[in-house]
């Protein structure tokens, strides 16, 4: 069984892909929570993976609040593994989730990272199609080998890469990531919004509500996995200011 948690479908491509190579079920962690889906039967011989996107050199906190929420049930300790997807670098993220699981029970055999394009816009730019075709072609290589890893239940295995000062960034940006960068209200529509509902629907924390036509963003803060504004067809959602003029990215999976 994969749990997998996206906002733009890197990593729900990634844990498709894996998801069909080794046989196992997938479940979308954001549905989960919000339908209050807490406990899971795995059969003997099954394996339990977590696929998710890197948030400040961290894992998503839906996703660590999802794993402190589960009940799995289970006549032996399954394989576990991790992976992660990310623009540049994981920083400590497998750590955190091997440290959640443990004190579920649950240990982590293997984990790893994967670069993807960057759906940060908020900060970055996104990539040229040539850069982001390289970058996903790459990736795909890297499936594969975690793939023969996982298949192998390598234990001990861990290939992330968790770049300059990764331990460190973890410590101290994730934090105030959480603090002050998950707010809702820099987001604002313009007027190119034909109401469609698109971001609505592919909200991960239900906080968006269509008023008369218009996105209005219902909670203080969310999960920031900035679906919304990269998937909107009309590249009408704006963050304050700092999207203006950029680009948007989600994977070729979703279109
Ligand atoms: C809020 C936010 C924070 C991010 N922080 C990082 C980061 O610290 N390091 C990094 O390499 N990528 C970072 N990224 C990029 C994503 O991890 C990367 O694009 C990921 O593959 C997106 O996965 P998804 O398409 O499944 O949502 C961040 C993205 C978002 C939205
Ligand atoms: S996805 Fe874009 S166009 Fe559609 S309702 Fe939302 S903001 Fe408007
Ligand atoms: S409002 Fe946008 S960024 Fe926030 S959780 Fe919903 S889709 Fe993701």
């Amino acid at each position: 069984m994969i749990f997998y948690f996206s906002g733009t479908g890197n990593s729900y491509a990634t844990a498709q892909f894996l998801s069909d190579k080794l046989g196992e079920s997938l479940v979308d962690i954001g549905q989960a929570m919000k339908q209050n889906e807490t406990e899971f039967l795995l059969k003997d011989g099954e394996k339990l993976g977590f696929v998710f996107p890197i948030y400040a050199w961290a894992p998503p906190k839906i996703v660590l609040d999802f794993v402190k929420r589960i009940t799995i049930h289970c006549n032996e300790k399954p394989y576990t593994f991790g992976v992660c997807t990310c623009g540049q670098s994981a920083g400590n993220a497998i750590d955190i989730l091997e440290e959640a699981l443990g004190k579920k029970g649950f240990m982590l055999n293997s984990g790893f990272s994967v670069i993807m394009p960057d759906n940060y816009i908020v900060m970055f730019k996104v990539d040229s199609l040539a850069k982001q075709a390289e970058i996903l072609n790459h990736a795909q290589e890297t499936w594969k080998r975690i793939f023969w890893a996982i298949n192998q239940k390598k234990s001990g295995f861990f290939r992330v890469k968790r770049g300059k000062l990764g331990g460190l960034l973890t410590k101290v940006v994730s934090p105030s990531f959480q603090r002050h960068a998950t707010k809702t209200k820099p987001f604002h529509v313009t007027t190119s919004c034909i109401g469609c509902g698109l971001c609505q629907n592919v909200c991960t924390d239900s906080c968006i509500e269509l008023k008369q036509g218009i996105p209005i963003w219902t909670k203080e803060s969310c999960n920031m996995c900035l679906a919304c504004i990269n998937r909107c067809p009309q590249k009408a959602i704006e963050y304050g200011k700092r999207t203006k003029n950029k680009g948007r990215y989600f994977h070729p999976c979703l279109k």
